[in-house]
């Protein structure tokens, strides 16, 4: 039999400094009406001197006094995330030694702006070989500094930020439960999009300039086509799966990437409008955070409430993409 996996706490950090978009036609040649009529977004968050590991640490210290618990009892940690502060050590690890603890385990998942929702598929594992795993989930992301900052097509996009949850067992009945989760992957069409640079494909050359490849490269516009397709696709297999309807679900919580995407998987999927979150207009594409940051804004304003049905959907770098369904 398996055992249920709640979540039991929220909480996000973003850095102070906003980026609007009118600060970014003063960066490269762009606009407002451009950015606004083809993203939704109007603003981002961009750290300073923050790094993932600090977004992280703030938004772990809100989904932990949300859970009511203290950072001791956790049994794991894991971090969605494709920029943390440095490849080794995991920013998981060095998350754990900023709360305190020891003697726990903790790793990094790379599946870029899916990696929070394959995180929870990997937690639900994790809690169904150990009930009494309590498990820090976060979704943290500063792709700013993986940004080209000269290409108008890129920059203007992301922002960055952390979301965290706690998730633990529980009997099925109370608030928060992971009713299932489905991740896929597609490596075929992965060139577009890529961070190829300092991998081992393409290390870095002694007193080589550091390179286009450096930076965040798209195809947007199959980028985009992708997106519709297989968050549509996703969300209906899980639906079927348990034998639900649009109609079962009370709010749609997409990826957080561009607000004609958001709003072409909900009219494909039939859910109206009002019960489609979004938030990018604020955050801009925060990748990996972006789930876990419309969760905990999306309960903190209101917008999901006690017994709701919350159908959460992601892709991504990889390609990757996913569907989860939470039952609050
Ligand atoms: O987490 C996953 C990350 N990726 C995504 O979510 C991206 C998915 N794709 C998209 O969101 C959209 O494809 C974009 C927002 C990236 C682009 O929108 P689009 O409607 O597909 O535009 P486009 O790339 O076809 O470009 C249209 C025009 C081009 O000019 P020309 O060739 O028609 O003269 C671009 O050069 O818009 C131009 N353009 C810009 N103009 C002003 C591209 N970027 C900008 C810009 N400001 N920032």
């Amino acid at each position: 039999m398996s055992t249920f996996s709640h979540i039991r706490g929220l909480g996000f950090h973003v850095p102070e400094r906003l980026y609007t978009n009118t600060d970014l036609e003063k960066i490269v040649d762009t606009n407002d009406e451009w950015i606004t009529t083809r993203t939704g977004i109007k603003q981002r968050h961009v750290v300073e001197d923050e790094t993932c590991l600090d977004l992280t640490y703030e938004a772990s210290l809100k989904a932990l006094k949300d859970a009511g618990m203290e950072a001791d009892e956790l049994t794991h940690i894991i971090i969605a995330t494709f920029t943390g502060d440095m490849p080794v050590p995991s920013t998981a690890c060095m998350l754990m030694e900023r709360l305190g603890i020891k003697n726990k385990a903790a790793m990094d998942i790379a599946a870029a702006c899916s990696g929070f929702v394959y995180g929870i598929e990997v937690a639900r594992a994790l809690i169904n070989l150990d009930p009494t795993a309590k498990i820090l989930l976060c979704g943290a992301e500063v792709l700013t500094s993986r940004v080209n900052w000269e290409d108008r097509s890129t920059c203007v996009l992301f922002g960055d930020g952390a979301g965290a949850t706690i998730l633990t067992a529980g009997d099925g009945i109370e608030t928060g439960k992971i009713v299932d989760t489905l991740i896929r992957a597609d490596g075929g069409p992965s060139s577009n999009l890529t961070v190829k640079g300092g991998g081992s494909a393409h290390p870095y050359k002694i007193n080589q300039k550091v390179g286009e490849e450096y930076f965040v490269q798209m195809q947007g516009r199959e980028i985009y086509r992708f997106a519709v397709r297989s968050m549509t696709a996703i969300c209906n297999e899980i639906l079927e799966k348990h034998n639900l309807t649009a109609d079962d679900v009370n709010v749609l919580l997409p990826h957080q990437a561009n607000l004609r995407i958001i709003e072409a998987v909900g009219k494909k999927l039939g859910v109206d409008r009002e019960r489609v979150f979004v938030n990018v207009d604020k955050y801009g594409n925060t990748s990996a955070a972006s789930i876990p940051i419309a969760l905990a804004d999306a309960r903190e304003s209101g917008f999901i409430n006690e017994g709701d049905l919350v159908l959460l959907t992601t892709f991504g770098g990889g390609l990757t993409w996913g569907a989860a369904l939470v039952q609050f």
